[in-house]
């Protein structure tokens, strides 16, 4: 049921774990594979590997900052790490990442050689910011897609950022390329905190975000390019749970990756994904992941499509919340009082933003039309 085709590879799921510390090095890869991973994604595999700054990983709670978005090992120590991977089933994509066309085909050629089954070019790197200027230009991710796909036979994702201006130009350029997909998105960057007795940023220096903070972000650029170029696009960002994972599919995704929710709660935190994704679909007596892909992203309007329909915020007679008042201070309309017989909505006023609606903690209130 969720057998997946994805770049012509064939996945026994579409939950990947996502290119990252997790994703290291073979025995890591081994175990995400064993836990019942579609696919994993290797931390990238760069040419110069530099000295690794510490501490590099923060957390806050909600998201995650890193300042470490490549793997320090060198290009032929993979031939073992690859090895160690591919002594169990499954498939292995090598993510790569350089400045140059030439640097990512060298690499990729490699983890071609080493038994990867396909080729992620991670061209968004907000810790490298040439990297982060060249994910914005269509021209110059054509460049790259293109010298990678004619050095490899496997076939070639390229890992999109959401900071490009124009995201849909640049998944463009990767299927004129000849790229077999794009995945999106990569951390984005950020700053975490500052500490306001010292003065001191969380991190040494900008780094990228991830975790749930961030899903909003990619479940937009997923349905922005799944609208606009007929490409398939692994969907990447803060999917903490099966229902995130199924968010990105409904919204045009063929595939998901994860990364924030293995490195915060282990490799089992995959598993769980992919039990509960399982369990969804055979509960919904789903034959396909292709039933679901993209169901919500036909619902979606463009505001010109949209109809001016009156509504207005009714209230239901389920009790409320005891000492609550988050309705009336959230209505900007001044519409939601506080009387003798409860929350009154004042249906001259409300205009029907919808608002009170969603920060109900009692499901009280809903909007009529
Ligand atoms: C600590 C850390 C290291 C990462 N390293 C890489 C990397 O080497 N290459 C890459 O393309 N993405 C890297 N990523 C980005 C993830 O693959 C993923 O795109 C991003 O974290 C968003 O997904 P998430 O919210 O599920 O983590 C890294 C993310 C984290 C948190
Ligand atoms: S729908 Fe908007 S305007 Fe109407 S009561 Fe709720 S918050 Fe106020
Ligand atoms: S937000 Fe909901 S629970 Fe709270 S006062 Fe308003 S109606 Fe009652």
């Amino acid at each position: 049921m969720m057998k997946t085709d994805f770049l012509g590879l064939k996945l026994k799921n579409p939950v990947i774990a996502a290119s990252g510390p997790w994703s290291g090095n073979g025995a890591n890869i081994r175990d995400l594979l064993k836990i019942g991973a579609g696919a994993v994604v290797t931390e990238s595999v760069v040419s110069d590997t530099l000295l690794d700054v510490r501490p590099c990983i923060a957390y806050d709670g909600l998201g995650a900052q890193n300042i470490r978005l490549y793997n320090d090992m060198q290009i032929e120590g993979w031939e073992r790490e690859m090895e160690i991977a591919k002594s169990v089933e499954g498939i292995v994509i090598a993510s790569v990442s350089a400045h140059t066309p030439s640097e990512l085909a060298y690499l990729a050629t490699k983890m071609e050689k080493f038994g990867a089954d396909a080729i992620e070019i991670s061209v968004s790197n907000p810790t490298r910011e040439a990297l982060e200027v060249l994910a914005s230009h269509p021209e110059a991710v054509y460049d790259i897609t293109k010298e990678v796909v004619s050095n490899v036979k496997v076939p070639v994702l390229v890992k999109l950022s959401q900071n490009a201006t124009n995201i849909s130009a640049v998944a463009k350029a990767v299927k004129q390329a000849g790229g077999s997909g794009v995945s999106a998105i990569n951390t984005i960057r950020c700053i975490l905190n500052v500490d306001i007795e010292t003065g001191e940023p969380c991190l040494a220096t900008y780094g990228g975000y991830s975790g749930p903070p961030i899903r909003p972000l990619g479940l937009a650029s997923v349905a922005t390019i799944a609208q606009t170029v007929e490409i398939p696009v692994c969907g990447i960002g803060g999917i903490m749970d099966y229902r995130n994972a199924l968010e990105y599919l409904m919204l045009g995704a063929s595939a998901v990756q994860v990364g924030t929710a293995i490195m915060l709660e282990g490799p089992r935190a995959l598993g769980q994904i992919i039990e509960d994704l399982e369990a969804w679909v055979e509960k919904k007596d789903i034959r396909s992941i292709e039933q679901i892909r993209g169901k919500a992203l036909k619902k979606m309007k463009s505001f010109d499509e949209m109809k001016i329909e009156p509504a207005t915020s009714t209230i239901s007679s389920a009790p409320c919340t005891a000492e609550c008042d988050k309705c009336i201070k959230c209505c900007c309309y001044h519409a939601i009082s506080k009387t003798e017989e409860g929350i009154y909505v004042d249906k001259e006023r409300c205009t029907g933003c919808g608002l009170c609606t969603f920060v109900c903690p009692a499901k009280k209130l809903s909007l009529d039309w």
